[in-house]
């Protein structure tokens, strides 16, 4: 069921940062782009608690009749990522204190301790008063807990709810002492008060990680929990109130520092900020929305922030090329997006955002080339309706994305500085992404019987039981691939012994020896058994077959020549691959192609920069065409059918105008 009745189109709206004259011309301008939607209420803690009694609604009340008589859906934010700053001055434990072991002033914002009793008590007190206050509107359509939740704190509140954490999970100090392997370096624990937090001014090396990583994950897994608690604190205030409207809070893609899947449980609906940069490839892009799909098994997703033009923080901020708005829009939307929400509105007068973009621009009226743009979209969001809401991908192939991996393999000691999570898993979605192929991100924790391939890159963190769920889906005809750097550590960084890639040694029928990590500016090279040739990079494994069969062996350059580097096991009626390096280009089309022949999954051979992407609803199939460059292209349609923003009859081949969109309803 579709949580909204059209999709919204709307964003951040600060107009208590303005005086009330601006918000009469605001009504007017956002009434001529079609926005339908506003999300309020983001950063006004302050505003609504000038003390530790008061509490002030009059601006906000103002704020919600306005937009109630002007027929606005309400995105309802909580204002909980940003302290007041009396809090801040009387209740010095809502701080945080960072990595080097500093404790905090006012200042900035995402900036409460998790474990702070003042922030716990306060953030869900507040959160009630707006659900009782605001929950039994019916344009109130969304609640937005806080903002882009994330950030570690190590201050003694926390340092004492870890433990109580560990005590939960571990039992006893030996078990502790057992899964950081705390007989290393004379770490031996014998009371729960010996554990500290991992800083600085503990095992630190560098400014993330540790000398113990099982010590670092388990911190992370804390921290990632300690703010979710955060979250449903409040959540549970405003169900207490409104039990019915749809609860989330602002995710940021590939961000590193929460669990998004062990999130996504406890939100309604998923909603996140998709702020690429100028070089940001629209394959990651891409991926970064299937993952947002992914988090709660396919539910279509908000689009809670764009810029609709500039942003401020990066260190080039470009504009969006005339077009380009319009088409990273629909590239949400084809991903399954259900609403396209910016930041923000209007556009801010000081501080660090005023260089960023907004719906309405500095020069305060509609003559933009940007509100323009936005007005466009708007009119054909309107006529889009209900059409596409709630519409799912029937995606064949599945990517494994896991947080424990992503810390796992980043926090560990070696074999190599280069090795970074999320462009590994890239590395092989782009394959994917070039030959049209629709993919979902899944959960090491998911279903995976409904892909014909799963692929898990540096699947480096596995216990037993995922790998017998991983070795049960290839017994049942699946094909899954994996990489270097997998099946090397159970969930607190202990190796598993007997040979890697432990637990899925028979499944992909091979014995890892050793591991060579190559610096950046050497490369070797793969053949494969047709004589394709490839360059590899990063690492080189030493394998040896025992079950499988060898589709390339590494060529001459390192003593490894001529020993297998790609394998290839059957069992049961399903295939396990493994891919002992990092393939160039020309190594992964080979590989795609292999993997591909055998599968009956269709790929659409399109020109380079072209997305074809597609979703279902109730037996009607649309399909999204977008032009990525900022040129014209040529194509053939891979499927005919009446293209819904034109209401025309598309087929054959046609031009693509730069950064153009089609949609079709096959
Ligand atoms: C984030 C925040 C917004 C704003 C934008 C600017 O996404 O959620 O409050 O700061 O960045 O790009
Ligand atoms: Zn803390």
């Amino acid at each position: 069921m579709a949580f909204f009745k059209n999709m919204l189109f709307g964003g951040d709206y600060n107009p208590e940062q303005w005086p009330e004259e601006i918000w009469v011309e605001d009504m007017r301008i956002l009434n001529l782009a079609k926005i339908n939607s506003a999300t309020i209420n983001v950063f006004s803690w302050a505003q609504l608690q000038p003390d530790e009694e008061t509490y002030d609604f009059s601006t906000l009340d103002k704020i919600v009749e306005m937009l109630t008589k002007h027929k606005y859906q309400i995105v309802l934010a909580t204002s909980t990522a940003a302290l007041p700053a009396w809090m801040s001055r009387r209740y010095p434990d809502v701080n945080r204190t960072d990595f080097e072991g500093r404790a905090h002033k006012f200042g900035q914002r995402h900036n409460a301790c998790p474990n702070s009793p003042t922030f716990r008590k306060f953030s869900a007190k507040l959160a009630g008063k707006l659900g009782e206050r605001y929950g039994h509107l019916e344009n109130v359509v969304c609640w937005h807990i806080s903002n882009e939740y994330g950030g570690n704190c190590y201050c003694e509140n926390c340092a004492k709810e870890f433990r109580v954490w560990l005590k939960k999970k571990y039992h006893t100090i030996e078990a502790l002492n057992k899964a950081w392997n705390m007989a290393f370096w004379g770490h031996t624990l014998y009371s729960w008060e010996d554990v500290v937090v991992p800083n600085a001014l503990g095992d630190a090396i560098g400014t993330e990680k540790t000398a113990f990583a099982g010590l670092s994950i388990d911190y992370r897994r804390f921290m990632s929990d300690s703010i979710l608690r955060n979250f449903t604190d409040e959540k549970a205030a405003i169900k207490q109130h409104d039990p019915k409207t749809a609860i989330t809070t602002n995710l940021m893609g590939t961000f590193k520092d929460l669990d998004y899947f062990k999130w996504a449980k406890e939100m309604d609906i998923v909603s996140w900020d998709n702020y690429p940069s100028y070089d940001t490839p629209i394959s990651l892009t891409a991926m970064r929305h299937d993952l947002m799909r992914g988090l709660k098994d396919g539910q279509s997703f908000m689009l809670m922030e764009q810029t609709p033009s500039q942003q401020n923080w990066q260190p080039y901020n470009s504009l969006k090329r005339p077009g380009q708005m319009k088409n990273m829009s629909y590239q949400a939307v084809a991903h399954g997006a259900d609403t396209i929400q910016f930041f923000q509105l209007r556009r801010s007068v000081g501080a660090c955002e005023k260089f960023h973009g907004a719906v309405i621009e500095h020069v305060g009226n509609e003559h933009t080339r940007v509100f323009r743009e936005t007005a466009e979209l708007g009119q054909e969001l309107e006529k889009l309706g209900d059409t596409l809401l709630d519409a799912v991908t029937p995606a064949k192939v599945g990517i494994i994305f896991d947080w424990s991996n992503y810390w796992g393999l980043e926090y560990t000691s070696g074999p190599t500085i280069e090795l970074q999570y999320v462009d590994q898993i890239h590395h092989y979605y782009q394959e994917l992404f070039a030959r049209n192929i629709d993919v979902d991100m899944v959960s090491i924790n998911g279903d995976f019987e409904k892909y014909d391939l799963l692929i898990a890159p540096c699947l480096y963190m596995i216990n037993q039981e995922q790998a017998q769920k991983i070795d049960a889906y290839v017994n049942n005809g699946g094909h899954f691939v994996t990489t270097m750097m997998s099946g090397l550590v159970d969930e607190t960084d202990n190796v598993h012994l007997g040979g890697y890639p432990g637990p899925l040694k028979e499944t992909l029928g091979i014995w890892v020896e050793e591991f060579d990590a190559l610096p950046p500016e050497k490369t070797t090279q793969v053949v494969f058994n047709d004589g394709t040739v490839s360059d590899c990079r990063m690492l080189c494994d030493i394998i040896h077959p025992n079950t499988a069969e060898v589709l390339a062996n590494y060529g001459k350059g390192e003593f490894y020549a001529d020993t297998p580097v790609i394998t290839r096991n059957q069992k049961g009626s399903g295939m396990a691959y493994y891919v002992g390096t990092m393939l160039s280009e020309t190594g992964m089309k080979r590989l795609f192609d292999e993997l591909l022949k055998a599968l009956p999954i269709e790929t659409f051979d399109l020109p380079e920069g072209i997305e074809w992407k597609t979703r279902v609803k109730e037996n009607q199939t649309y399909h999204f065409l977008l032009n990525h460059k900022n040129e014209p292209v040529t194509v053939t349609v891979p499927t005919a059918g009446k293209e819904l923003l034109t209401e025309t009859a598309l087929s054959g081949t046609i031009e693509l105008a730069p950064f153009d969109v089609k949609i079709i309803a096959e």
